[in-house]
């Protein structure tokens, strides 16, 4: 496949794709038009053309698409079909959470440990991860080949915990602390803020609310 940039408004579509797709294979679809997936998530045919283009197209005229092969095509796109193995620090109630989630793993991303400063939560485990403490971190992730770090942690203690992880050879964070954490350009940071989206929820409640009230 041809190696080109791709933009981020695209790489953030992908995602949605490959979720409809896998949907769709698991109702025992095996091919779909642009205008059919187009209905189905309300995404405009010629945006997913568009989209699909930049990898090459996958589509036929005439046939639309493959939706296993495109399924599985993207997935190599997102790099799913490689392992990535993480470990989240804080196992409070984000981080136990997302521990306990067990449909991550289906998508390559395999939880090896799970790390607090608290001793009551020694020798706890979760599905299967004892949580571990501090002081064992620097070696657990050089050990265990690890690429990803979930930062579920108070935000005071966020830079700090990031600055290890990426001296021990993390080279992407995952990070839930509401901070930025300003690290060096070749580490892969991805922020999550539910209340972020909690926001823009509250910001279309709103202009509906506005647009649909009777001001007779
Ligand atoms: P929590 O208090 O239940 O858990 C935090 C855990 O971090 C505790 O077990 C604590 O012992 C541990 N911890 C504190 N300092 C540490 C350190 N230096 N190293 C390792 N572990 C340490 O809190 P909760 O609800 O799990 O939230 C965790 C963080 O995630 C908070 O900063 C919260 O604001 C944030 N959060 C972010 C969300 C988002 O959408 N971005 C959603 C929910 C929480």
């Amino acid at each position: 496949m041809e190696e080109r940039e791709i933009s981020q408004a695209v790489i953030r579509r992908l995602p949605r794709y490959y979720r409809y797709l896998g949907e769709l294979l698991e109702h025992g679809v095996e091919r779909i038009s642009s205008n059919d997936l187009s209905k189905r998530m309300k995404v405009t045919a010629s945006q997913i053309r568009q989209d699909l283009n930049n990898f090459g197209g996958f589509g036929q005229q005439g046939y639309g698409y493959n939706v296993k092969y495109l399924y599985t095509e993207i997935g190599k796109i997102l790099g799913l079909d490689n392992q990535h193995n993480m470990v989240i620090i804080g196992a409070g109630n984000l981080g136990q959470a997302l521990a306990n989630y067990a449909a991550f793993e289906k998508r390559g991303f395999v939880l090896k440990g799970l790390f607090d400063v608290n001793p009551r939560l020694v020798g706890i485990t979760i599905r299967g991860v004892e949580i571990r403490m501090m002081d064992e971190l620097s070696d657990f992730i050089q050990k265990n080949d690890i690429e990803i770090g979930v930062l579920a942690i108070p935000k005071t203690r966020a830079i700090d915990v990031a600055n290890v992880l990426v001296d021990n050879g993390v080279r992407a964070i995952w990070n839930f602390a509401h901070t930025d954490l300003n690290l060096p350009d070749n580490i892969i940071v991805e922020n999550v803020h539910l209340s972020e989206s909690l926001m823009r929820l509250s910001y279309n409640i709103t202009r509906y609310n506005m647009e649909h009230t009777d001001n007779s």
